[in-house]
Formats: structure tokens, sequence, C-alpha cells
């Protein structure tokens, strides 16, 4: 059993995962954020993850023994992405627990970074060995090509300029008034929205209303260069529609389409560099039904042929089974 753990912004997690990658316990514990707040300041998040991670470690432990199972490794998050020098103070604290419990307990400790685990949790046995993995949430938008299997050799291709996805989702949602992080009642709030006329003349398969039913449209253009999208002009686009009285629920749809589109553009960009076409899209933004949704309908089209995989939606939002599943490949037990 690997016990796994990840402190990211802004959830503590806690897994045990077994040999062949199966998930024994799978803990979660979201940071709160202030009504009207965009998130919180790093020290306030590193405190929030040193109050809670103690908890899940016991209730991890307590299964353990339940269980009569042996730790044989203690895997953690110690950076937002595989560069050597990428940092955020958040993961510090997984680390940190990470390595005190592997000296504790005479295991191996395997340091993982939080995007190695985000595409990890996503793995399965029927993927191929060269393929695109799209990591789309609150703290990165990138596409990466992944050679092998978990542990994956990993080559970023085009990552956000600006603003990520789930960062502008957040902030459009905050300004309309919802909970932090806003993606999922985003999402919903979409759901009351049927599809304008652009979007059908698109083919989007969104909910098609009867004609001459169509909303008036509203679409927020966004830019990509290469595979690198920039979210800070449909961040402005939003706040203008939002100022402009469009109801909430249109202009929900339309930040998770133009972010739909961004990431459909940053893989058509990929595709003509000559990438491979299957498509492992993960983070919590991929947790979306609508931008999964428009994906499929525009890049599995028969003319476009990509091959997208989706995890299941919870294991899209931050989680430490992933970190799990990518300790086992590194301990040389691959996953599945
Ligand atoms: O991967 P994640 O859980 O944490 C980071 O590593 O950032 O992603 C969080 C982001 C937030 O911006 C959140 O609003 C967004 O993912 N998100 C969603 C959904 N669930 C989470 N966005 C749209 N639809 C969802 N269902």
């Amino acid at each position: 059993m690997i016990l796994s753990l990840d402190t990211s912004c802004y959830t503590t997690s806690c897994a045990l995962v077994e040999a062949g990658g199966g998930v024994v316990l799978d803990l979660r514990l979201p940071l709160e954020v202030p009504p009207g707040e965009r998130g919180l300041r790093q020290a306030e998040a590193v405190f929030a993850h040193l109050l809670r991670l103690p908890d899940l470690v016991e209730q991890a432990m307590e299964e353990v023994r339940r269980g009569g199972w042996r730790v044989s490794a203690v895997a953690a998050s110690n950076r937002p992405r595989p560069p050597g020098d990428s940092y955020l103070p958040v993961f510090r604290v997984s680390e940190r627990f990470g390595r005190s419990l592997a000296a504790a307990l005479g295991v191996p400790f395997v340091a993982v970074s939080h995007q190695e685990g985000h595409l990890a949790a996503a793995w399965h046995g029927g993927l191929p060995d060269t393929l695109l993995g799209l990591h789309v949430s609150g703290g990165t938008t990138e596409l990466v090509r992944l050679r092998g299997r978990p542990p994956w050799e990993i080559v970023s291709l085009g990552a956000s300029l600006d603003l990520h996805a789930g960062q502008f989702l957040d902030r459009v949602g905050v300004a309309l008034g919802l909970p932090f992080p806003a993606g999922p009642h985003l999402d919903r709030l979409a759901r009351e929205e049927p599809a304008g006329a652009q979007e059908l003349s698109e083919g989007s398969a969104g909910g098609c209303p009867a004609a001459g039913q169509s909303p008036p449209a509203v679409a927020i253009p966004v830019t990509v260069r290469g595979c690198s999208p920039s979210f800070a002009g449909p961040e402005t686009a939003a706040r203008r529609l939002i100022a402009r009285g469009v109801p909430p629920a249109r202009v929900a749809r339309a930040a998770l389409l133009c972010v739909a589109r961004a990431l459909e553009k940053m893989v058509l960009a990929a595709l003509r560099a000559g990438e491979p076409g299957t498509v492992l899209v993960v983070g919590g933004v991929a947790a979306s039904s609508l931008v999964r949704e428009r994906l499929r309908w525009r890049l599995e089209h028969p003319a476009v042929g990509v091959r997208l995989h989706f995890p299941p939606p919870h294991l899209c939002t931050d989680n430490a089974v992933g970190v799990g599943r990518w300790a086992w490949g590194a301990l040389g037990g691959a996953p599945g």
C-alpha cells in the first residue's frame, strides 16, 4: 500500500493506493475560502493544510491497521510541475509531512509533482505509448506530450500566457456572486441556458432550442498562439457582459465555451505540428460537463479524429490518488 499526500490550492488530500493502482481510500478536505474572495494567500493555505493533514493521515493509518496492510512507501506532491525550479509553498506541507512519515515508517519516500499526480490519476491500460496530456486547472493550463507509461517522460508543448482556465472561470463566477471555487457552480448555471445561434451553427451538442428560440449569441473570443492560450482578454470581455446586464447563465455558458474553444485550438495546433491524436484531459476544469461535451463534439468529429480520454470527474479535481499511482510506477511497479 502506498500512502500518498497532496496539499494543493485548495484541497488537502490523502489516499491509500495498492499495487496495480487500485484505490483503497481517497480522503479530501477542501480549504475554506471566505465569500467574495478569489482564493487564499499561500501563508493562509499552508497553515490550513498543517491543521488538516494530520486528521487525514490518522484516518488512513487506522484503515491500514483495520485492513492488516503494510505501508510500503510514502509519496507526496512537492512542486506544481515537473521542472526542478517549479515551486509553490503549499506543496512543502505534503512534501515535509511525507518525508517525515516515510522516515518514521522506515519506507521509501517518492516526490511527485502535482501535475504528474493529475495525469497519473487518469491513467488506464488502454492508452498508447505516446499521447498528449491537457492539464486544465486553477493553477495550470498546459499541453504536454507524454511518452511511456507512468512515470511518463513529459515535454511541454505550450501553456497559458497569463491567467489559467480555472482562474478565469473562478473570477467570472465570483463576479457573478458564486462561491469559490466557482467552476462547478458555473457549469451547473450554464446548463440553464440553451445553446446560442452561433454555437448551433458551429455544431455544438449542447441542448438544441426550437427554431426561432435561440438566445442572442454571446461569445467570448479567445486568442491561442501555437499551443498557448491567453485568458486575460476573455476575463475583461466577461466582465463587460456582466456590466451590460447579460443574464448570469448566458455569461456562464459563454465563459465555459470560451475555455473549451481555447483547449480545442491548443490541441489542433499540436496536431498540425505532427503531435499524436490521443489526448488525456485532466485537472479540475476537465470535470465540466459542458467543456467535455463541447470538446468531444468538436475534436472527436470524424473529420478531426482525435481520441479524447477523460478520467471520472472526481479524479479530475485535486486528489492524492494520482500521486500514489505515479509513485507505484516510479518504484518499478507501473499501475494497471
Ligand atoms: O485541478 P483542480 O482541482 O485544482 C488545481 O490544481 O487548480 O482545479 C481547480 C479548478 C478551479 O478553477 C475550479 O473552479 C475548476 O477547477 N473546476 C471546475 C469544475 N470543477 C472544478 N470548472 C468547471 N466545471 C467543473 N465541474
